[in-house]
């Protein structure tokens, strides 16, 4: 891969559907994961060990981790926020654990029910239950670029959280922008100040579109450096917990975004294309993707 590719970890059948109220069928979640893998998509977040009554979309993950393919070169990755989700995770044949924390006191209080402290002793606790039974391990930082109830985040807070991570074992830190408060100024100072800091760590961007910015927001981090995006098929999605949480960057329009720039992705976007016209047929409201909606550009 040249040093200008990127990786697309795509978080549509986790970050996207536990906003939806109404559940996606197992089946169809099944068929979204598969294609998404048909498409080319070799990292996919595929659900949550969460509490059922906290989310309930995701009551029927072990259906669908035995409902799905598991071909090499994939990696599947699950949301886990405590050790009772580490211990069910462990039970299935998930790759990576993707653990999750705020940087700010009260979004994390709010989400899981934890002082960051709490919730930081219990991930360290995760993380070696992972590393014992071979998991990679992925580390999100949610609200890096502000908190819908607190504002303005001290980078403190998102250091101290990534020096932790480090020490777990964590490989790669995601660095969240859950209500869409970032802006490319910021994207461009924070991942180059970071990336200096903990040079032996992978990055990942992780941006939500509620104000718009999100597509902005990821080319100022690819120019920053960064290599690997989350997105979501359709765009559909966000974080119910956090006020005005909105879908992640549509899938489609990062790919077509960076492949009409030549920056390889490897995914298929016309099979992609066909992967989001799966979840719009589902879903009731008109998804956010611009690709999706008026296909690639035919040159
Ligand atoms: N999966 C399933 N059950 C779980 C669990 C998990 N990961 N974690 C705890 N439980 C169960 C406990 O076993 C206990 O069950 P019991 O009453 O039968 O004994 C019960 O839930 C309460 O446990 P507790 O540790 O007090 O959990 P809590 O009620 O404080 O909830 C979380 C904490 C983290 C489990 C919950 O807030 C949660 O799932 N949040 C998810 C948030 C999320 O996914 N946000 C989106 C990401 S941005
Ligand atoms: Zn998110």
């Amino acid at each position: 891969m040249s040093s200008e590719a990127i990786t697309v970890v795509e978080v549509g059948p986790r970050d996207g559907l536990q906003y939806e109220r109404e559940f996606f069928p197992t089946d169809k979640k099944i068929e979204l994961i598969n294609s998404l893998m048909a498409a080319g998509l070799t990292r996919i977040e595929v659900g949550s060990f969460v509490h059922p009554k906290a989310i309930p979309q995701f009551a029927d993950i072990m259906e669908v981790l035995d409902g799905i393919g598991h071909p090499q070169g994939v990696l599947h990755s699950v949301l886990v926020p405590n050790v009772k989700g580490c211990e069910r995770a462990l039970d299935t044949a998930v790759d990576e654990l993707a653990l999750f924390i705020s940087a700010s006191e009260t979004h994390n209080q709010k989400n899981v029910n934890m002082s960051v402290a709490e919730s930081l002793s219990a991930l360290g606790k995760v993380a070696e239950m992972g590393l014992a039974a071979g998991k990679r391990l992925r580390g999100y930082v949610i609200t890096s670029f502000g908190c819908p109830y607190e504002g303005r985040v001290p980078m403190e807070n998102v250091r101290a959280i990534i020096h932790a991570y480090r020490g777990m074992g964590v490989s790669e830190v995601s660095l969240g922008d859950t209500t869409g408060m970032a802006n490319p100024r910021m994207v461009a100072t924070v991942f180059p100040e970071l990336m200096e800091s903990f040079p032996d760590m992978g990055f990942a961007a992780h941006f939500h579109n509620s104000r718009g910015t999100a597509i902005a927001n990821a080319m100022a981090a690819y120019q920053a450096g960064v290599r690997v995006f989350d997105c979501s098929a359709g765009g559909v999605g966000g974080c119910p917990t956090a006020l005005g949480a909105m879908g992640n960057i549509p899938t489609e329009d990062l790919v077509s975004l960076m492949e009409e720039m030549g920056i390889s992705t490897g995914v298929d976007l016309d099979m992609l294309l066909a992967t989001g016209a799966l979840v719009q047929s589902v879903i009731a409201v008109e998804l956010p993707s611009h690709v999706l909606k008026v296909g690639r550009p035919r040159w």
